[in-house]
């Protein structure tokens, strides 16, 4: 079916960026076979995984097939902590082991996530260290963005504001010490995370452009707005995906300007943070990062 579906996509769309994420990918027998499939159309192809299935059979075939990049999130430094948040014993021990295995083929191939969460806020300093003893310039830290399982342990998990805005003050004077990047991949308000203040760390927004965003598609061929949107806006094996963005741009479900953004100026860059993380949470696009009000203390 996954197969089937990405020949769709494939035969639909030039894709020049494909990225395997889930729920795990490399719980998928033959995914190997997706990522020849899409590499033999020209897309880069990334693969997001937890790193606890990999085998060094697997990344020497992944290096074959001219693989571009694999994300693991590597919790912390503490092995406990780690496997505390995946709830998962033993996955610290597995995650590091794929992510050392991947770093002496090319240590440009991995890139560690830290997704910061009370349970972890502590651990920045050492965990960014251990991640420069793998020799990894460039990384991803990504606030913890509430939905999915996420919801149901958010009071172990979210940070306040000032907690938030500390820490990554924190993480940014680690990564200018080891000469190391960052890149939040969650998008977040602007007036909450001000990316002028952190040299080393980029930020992503939202755009609503279907023309332009990253979209999801999950191997059944339904479509949604990103990883974290629940909302299925249509299946490509029952239409063609120009006839369901084309929809999706005229019924303006992604145009409304929620209220506490409506006058501000930084709406165009903005677009008020994560508002799939909206729809998680209050079943609506239209409000803005739910962040702006769990984070208030
Ligand atoms: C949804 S996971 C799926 C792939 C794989 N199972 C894994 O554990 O990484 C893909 C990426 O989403 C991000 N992620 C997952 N949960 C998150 C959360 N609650 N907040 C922020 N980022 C999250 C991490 O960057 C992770 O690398």
């Amino acid at each position: 079916m996954a197969r089937r579906t990405l020949r769709r996509l494939l035969s639909e769309a030039r894709v020049g960026q494909l990225s395997l994420t889930g729920g795990e990918p490399t719980l998928l027998p033959r995914i190997h076979d997706i990522v020849l499939l899409a590499r033999a159309k020209g897309a880069n192809v990334a693969l997001l995984t937890n790193g606890t299935l990999l085998t060094e059979d697997d990344i020497a075939i992944y290096k074959d097939l001219g693989l571009a990049a694999i994300q693991i999130p590597i919790l912390s430094h503490r092995s406990e902590h780690h496997d505390h948040i995946t709830m998962l014993e033993g996955s610290w021990e597995r995650a590091m082991r794929s992510a050392k295995s991947i770093v002496t083929q090319n240590p440009k191939w991995l890139t560690p996530v830290f997704i910061l969460s009370r349970l972890n806020i502590d651990d920045i300093e050492p965990t960014l260290d251990l991640y420069a003893s793998l020799g990894v310039k460039q990384i991803m830290l990504n606030r913890f963005n509430i939905g999915g399982l996420g919801r149901k342990y958010a009071e172990e998990l979210n940070l306040s504001h000032e907690e938030l805005r500390d820490a990554f003050s924190r993480a940014n004077r680690k990564l200018v010490e080891l000469g190391m990047y960052a890149h939040n991949g969650v998008c977040t308000p602007m007036c909450l995370l001000n990316p002028k203040e952190y040299s080393n760390i980029s930020f992503s927004y939202c755009t609503t452009d279907l023309a332009m965003r990253p979209l999801t598609i999950n191997y059944r061929g339904d479509v949604r707005f990103c990883n974290h949107s629940p909302r299925v806006m249509g299946n490509i094996h029952q239409e063609p995906l120009t006839t369901i963005l084309q929809r999706e741009a005229e019924n303006k479900y992604f145009d409304t300007i929620p209220t506490p953004c409506d006058k501000c100026e930084l709406w165009e860059r903005c677009r008020g943070g994560c508002r799939a993380a909206s729809e998680q949470l209050y079943g609506t696009f239209d409000r803005v990062d739910p962040i702006l009000e769990i984070g208030k203390k």
